[in-house]
């Protein structure tokens, strides 16, 4: 068996929690990643047959049945990964009743997987539905989209408009737009189900007061969409008031017709 702390997936998942903890998004325990990994590649480091311990889920992941993650744990703070893995991930996999998952490795302390584990779980399942390469969900709390929340509108479609306007690169990355919700109660099914309804068309999901999520077929994918909204928001909260200049519709038609991209229906007037 190979060393499980050498698996590129565990160097990422490491990699990505020092740098949003770096970057100042994700605060004490904030912030969460799941990543769905290829079994066949997991049996190089680990005995799948071997079962540390079951943990419920709480809600219906059948869709995900036999499917591997490694799941940030409950608690933990980002920081603290990179130092000790086997503490602060673990892996599991969903069992066969769809409704607990089976510990492979981790949570070494007794912990389990993020309080957010039905928004990742329902998020998997709705991504995957329209895109069989996606692989990664991302929470995490970036200071100035949550910045950008206490002044704008949670109406999406005015929110990507915003986003759009203050960065060429916006319209490139997110043609599809942002998904926003209202501010809820979070570590729910229900703030999982409404995510999960998002996703079904929308890559990030803001959620209003608290963070953002970004999903995608790879750690970079999710990341880069994340870092994107939130730099712009950074440039939206930077400017706000003193706004001379936006990015015009016809510029911004202009950029996707360029990148054959097609934006958010409903958003641009021209
Ligand atoms: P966890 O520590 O359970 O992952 O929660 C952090 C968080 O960001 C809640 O939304
Ligand atoms: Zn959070």
């Amino acid at each position: 068996m190979k060393n499980i702390k050498k698996a590129p997936f565990v160097q990422e998942m490491c990699r990505a929690t020092a740098n949003m903890y770096r970057l100042g998004w994700d605060e004490r325990n904030g912030g969460n990643i799941s990543y769905m990994l290829d079994e066949k590649e997991v049996g190089k480091y680990l005995n799948l047959n071997k079962v540390i311990r079951v943990i419920p889920t709480g809600f219906d992941a059948s869709k995900l049945i036999g499917k591997i993650f490694i799941v940030t744990g409950t608690g933990k703070y980002f920081k603290n990964v990179e130092t000790d893995p086997e503490t602060n991930l673990g892996i599991v996999r969903i069992a066969k009743d769809g409704t607990s998952a089976e510990l492979l490795w981790g949570y070494k302390d007794g912990g389990k997987f993020t309080s957010e584990f039905p928004a990742h779980m329902m998020s998997h399942i709705a991504r995957l539905e329209v895109d069989s390469e996606h692989r990664v969900v991302m929470h995490s709390h970036p200071t100035y989209t949550i910045a950008m929340n206490t002044i704008c509108s949670t109406d999406e479609k005015e929110f990507t408009h915003k986003l759009w306007q203050s960065n060429t690169e916006c319209i490139v990355v997110f043609p599809d737009g942002v998904g926003v919700l209202p501010c809820m109660v979070c570590g729910t099914n229900e703030i999982g189900e409404a995510t999960a309804e998002k996703m079904k068309t929308f890559r990030l999901v803001v959620w209003t007061n608290h963070g953002i999520y970004g999903t995608g077929r790879t750690m970079d994918e999710a990341f880069g969409l994340i870092e994107t909204v939130e730099k712009t928001a950074q440039i939206y909260m930077l400017a706000h008031g003193k706004v001379v200049n936006v990015i015009p519709d016809e510029i911004l038609k202009g950029l996707a017709d360029l990148w054959g991209l097609t934006p958010l229906e409903g958003v641009l007037e021209v």
